[in-house]
């Protein structure tokens, strides 16, 4: 099959993956590309043991082969997966629980582009943070291919969404998506923005992507019972803060990465996500043929990106 050599990062022909138990065999139309692959890729991102070394969080694909154990999805079914590894490929494999319908309305492009961004949304804002109607969540990153799923998860359920972003025509894309603020990050009082914003029952929960270089600001912001989710050190990953706030504040700080999470626990994440899947408007940046997957990567930091980056197989 033609697939991305990870070990080139140039098209191969690399054998084509057999099912094990409860996989189905997927051959892939389109496939996210996520910031692990460029990660993977710089050899700081391995993928977890017994998972593809073939880079690939996400596709929508025809399921071809459906051994009898992996339940509930058929040959023939076109399909949603959320993987381990192994998406930029002509073929891949994948647990039968960590697949959904492609939603009804949504190209495979735009279908590929789902399953990272929500599942990393549910289980930060709804299974770790009990994100609550009212509550007011601070998402980071506004544009990116989370940043914007995770807006309009957090919507959906009745929070009020204060979001940052790099310029102003993002913030007003975010807006569209259900943001009530957008705040540009590179402004001085950003911070000062977020907590006007607000107002006086504070932030209860931040969706952070940013790690060490938010670290005080975050902290600074949330209201007492608060909880700082996160998911991205793209700002570094050691920091101090001050832990009196945290012990008086009753603040929590919790870690998470979808990735590594056994299958059984994903598949409950992608069960869960059936509905909000069908709901979710996916914000495609740019789709490219597999072969211009450096391309692809390169979109990947170019600061117009909104949303996805998708590679295309047909
Ligand atoms: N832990 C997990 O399970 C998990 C799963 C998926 C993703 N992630 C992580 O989540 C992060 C986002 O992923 P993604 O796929 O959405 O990546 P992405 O599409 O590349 O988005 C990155 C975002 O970072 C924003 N950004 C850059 N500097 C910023 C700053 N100073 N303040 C606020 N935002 C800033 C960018 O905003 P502008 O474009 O507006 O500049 C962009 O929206 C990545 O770090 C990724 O590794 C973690």
């Amino acid at each position: 099959m033609r697939a991305i050599d990870p070990s080139t990062f140039a098209i191969s022909d690399l054998p084509t993956p057999k099912p094990k138990d409860g996989e189905v065999l997927i051959r892939v139309h389109a496939a996210g590309v996520n910031r692990a692959d460029l990660l993977q890729r710089a050899g700081h991102y391995p993928p977890p043991p017994g998972a593809s070394e073939i880079p690939g969080l996400e596709v929508a694909g025809t399921v071809v082969a459906a051994p009898h154990t992996a339940q509930g999805v058929s040959v023939g079914d076109e399909v949603i997966a959320l993987l381990a590894g192994g998406g930029y490929a002509e073929f891949v494999c994948a647990p039968a629980v960590q697949c959904l319908p492609l939603p009804s309305g949504l190209s495979p492009v735009e279908g590929a582009g789902l399953p990272e961004a929500l599942a990393t949304s549910w289980l930060n804002l709804v299974d770790l943070a009990d994100i609550a109607e009212g509550d007011t969540v601070v998402i980071h990153g506004g544009s990116g291919g989370v940043g914007s799923v995770a807006i309009q998860l957090a919507a959906r359920r009745g929070a009020r969404v204060l979001t940052t972003v790099g310029s102003a025509e993002k913030a007003a894309r975010c807006r569209a998506l259900g943001a009530e603020v957008a705040v540009d990050y590179h402004d001085e009082d950003a911070t000062e923005q977020l907590r006007q914003s607000a107002g006086e029952d504070g932030v209860a929960i931040i969706l952070d992507i940013l790690g060490a270089g938010a670290l005080d600001s975050n902290i600074d912001l949330l209201a007492r019972d608060g909880r700082l989710i996160m998911i991205g050190l793209q700002q570094g990953r050691t920091g101090s803060i001050n832990l009196g706030s945290v012990l008086t504040e009753r603040l929590q700080i919790i870690g998470s990465t979808l990735r590594a999470l056994p299958v059984a626990r994903k598949g409950e994440i992608v069960a869960a996500m059936r509905h909000a899947a069908r709901l979710i408007a996916p914000q495609i940046h740019a789709s490219l043929p597999l072969e211009e997957v450096d391309r692809a990567h390169q979109l990947m930091d170019d600061p117009a990106t909104f949303g996805k980056i998708i590679l295309t197989l047909d």
